[in-house]
């Protein structure tokens, strides 16, 4: 049977999102990719005890996560949970979202109040569990008026269904929108989870940081790595059947090969600090204190355990922080 291992809260720090009382580990687990029915089970499984032994108690998963199968890296989740992480409950923060398509129809994605009440108790049955920790719109919707949204997420909440309630995907005005009215209800709003890494820094620069420090809340950065480009994997190149999501093809606007250039310049200020490129990317966006968690994915145990090693150097200096400014402009 799993014992978590004792020493858990002393390998890695945690901090506070914004004046709430929730706490993240400053590295989260997402299962978004590989977490799914057609993957190694016994893999999965020992990779999120891993990464619980590690300091890592806080787990990022949707409902539409887990190609090909929708909802299968919540039943996988579920299924390690109830094999060994139950009596560990009240330590976890396990979240989930709701907003992209989960099937065909009108209710099968998006934002209306019939599609998140319904989207909430699927959830929690693939996940064995009475409640999430966050609940997350996953995405704004353009045409439900983002008041029956709010009220949804607050009827959630009391319903005892999620602790706590936050917004993914949303711009600053959008940001701005539902925060007032998620305050306005009194829901215990507490995050955006964004889009944010060196390659991609926009969160930083259109609204979307500012509009959560404004109410002192957290951002939680998710795809810090850009997919795996922040790290040493393709400091040769990048191959022409690299995965990118679509949301972050522009990454590549200028071409590859003027990635793979921005890498190396970056992996020689990272080796200088005596940091591999993954940890510096990561320690990068966890300059700021807003920056609640960094949300990574992996499958592997050894790059987690690299990940992890972030912790060891956060901060920089100003030459470091110019040259990276350089490099990055
Ligand atoms: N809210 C949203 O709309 C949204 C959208 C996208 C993602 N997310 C969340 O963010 C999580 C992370 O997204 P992501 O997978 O794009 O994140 P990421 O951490 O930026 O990239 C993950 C990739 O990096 C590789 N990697 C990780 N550490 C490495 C290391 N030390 N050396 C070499 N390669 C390394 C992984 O490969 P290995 O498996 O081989 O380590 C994987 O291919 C998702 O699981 C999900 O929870 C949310």
């Amino acid at each position: 049977m799993y014992a978590a291992a004792t020493d858990r809260y002393e390998k890695l720090p945690y901090r506070r999102v914004g004046d709430t009382g929730l706490q993240l580990p400053i590295i989260t687990l997402g299962l978004w990719r590989h977490f799914s029915s057609v993957d190694p089970f016994t893999d999965r499984e020992k990779l999120i005890l891993k990464a619980f032994d590690n300091g890592i108690f806080s787990f990022d998963i949707a409902n539409n996560y887990g190609s090909p199968d929708y909802g299968s890296a919540e039943k996988l989740f579920g299924e390690v949970y109830q094999r060994n992480l139950k009596p560990y409950r009240d330590e976890l923060v396990v979240t989930t979202k709701a907003g992209f398509e989960m099937g065909i129809g009108p209710y099968q994605s998006f934002n209306s109040r019939k599609s998140l009440l319904q989207c909430i108790d699927h959830s929690l049955t693939r996940l064995k569990m009475d409640y999430v920790d966050i609940f997350y719109s996953h995405r704004p919707d353009p045409n439900t008026d983002p008041e029956e949204t709010a009220l949804a997420l607050a009827q959630i909440v009391q319903s005892g269904k999620a602790i706590y309630i936050g917004i993914s995907n949303y711009d600053a005005d959008q940001s701005e929108t539902m925060i007032s009215l998620l305050n306005k209800y009194h829901v215990p709003f507490v995050v955006n989870q964004y889009s944010y890494n060196m390659l991609r820094p926009e969160a930083a620069h259109n609204g979307v940081l500012e509009t959560i420090k404004r109410h002192d809340r957290g951002l939680v950065a998710y795809g810090p790595l850009a997919e795996g480009l922040l790290t040493e994997r393709y400091l040769d190149g990048i191959p022409e059947d690299f995965p990118i999501h679509r949301t972050n093809t522009p990454i590549f606007a200028q071409g590859k090969a003027h990635v793979v250039t921005i890498l190396n310049q970056l992996e020689e200020v990272a080796q200088n600090r005596n940091q591999t490129l993954a940890q510096m990317a990561l320690a990068w966006l966890l300059r700021d204190p807003a920056v609640t968690s960094v949300l990574i994915g992996t499958t592997s145990e050894a790059n987690l355990m690299a990940n992890l090693d972030v912790a060891k150097h956060l901060d920089f200096n100003s030459d470091e922080v110019k040259r990276i400014k350089d490099i990055l402009a």
